[in-house]
């Protein structure tokens, strides 16, 4: 079963205007990415086209669409899913939504994890807040948490440090970390 291209075609036509961009959700788009959420965030009107069964008529799809994009390389049964993980990811980024520097040191907007967190209480199951973090010395935190940073996506996603602007301090940094690692 296939959706429809003249139903899909009355639709976008009582939504759309000149600023809209038209994006199908689709297991066969680009994989969405940080880059792509931020650059979303700056159109002014977005439509979401959603699929289900076994998809929508190409031809409206030839007709309509700017730009598909996949949330990952699985098949779900619909497109809503994606199209409310792209709205949550993407309206994070429109102002007024979080505070201004909420989205500045997030995971992958530097190209990096981001280091790990703490809060109250100090002492959790005799773990401790580090005491870096207690110490109120700005510049030791940014340097304790730039390397926690670098530490953690060397650990857990290498394969975004091939992209990632790495600055001196930090390739010495990754070198003491990992020997084999060579940039
Ligand atoms: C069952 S899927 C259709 C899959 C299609 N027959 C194919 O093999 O490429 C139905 C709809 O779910 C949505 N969808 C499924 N997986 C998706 C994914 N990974 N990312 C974005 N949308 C997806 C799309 O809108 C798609 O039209």
């Amino acid at each position: 079963m296939l959706m429809r291209p003249d139903v899909v075609y009355d639709c976008y036509n009582s939504v759309k205007s000149d600023d809209s961009k038209v994006i199908y959700l689709s297991p066969q788009g680009k994989t969405l990415n940080q880059a792509k959420v931020e650059e979303l965030a700056k159109e002014k009107h977005l439509i979401l086209l959603c699929g289900h069964y076994e998809g929508i008529d190409q031809r409206v799809i030839d007709k309509i669409v700017d730009e598909e994009i996949s949330i990952g390389d699985y098949v779900l049964t619909g497109g809503e899913i994606p199209a409310m993980v792209l709205i949550d990811s993407v309206s994070r980024y429109v102002q007024g939504v979080l505070a201004d520097e909420s989205t500045v040191d997030e995971s992958f907007s530097n190209g990096l994890l981001e280091y790990p967190q703490y809060t109250r209480p100090e002492v959790f199951e005799g773990m401790e807040v580090p005491e870096v973090l207690k110490s109120g010395h700005h510049k030791n935190i940014e340097k304790w948490r730039r390397e926690e940073s670098l530490k953690r996506t060397l650990e857990k996603r290498p394969d975004l440090l091939e992209k990632a602007q790495l600055t001196k301090e930090d390739k010495k940094i990754l070198e003491n970390l990992n020997k084999d690692f060579k940039y």
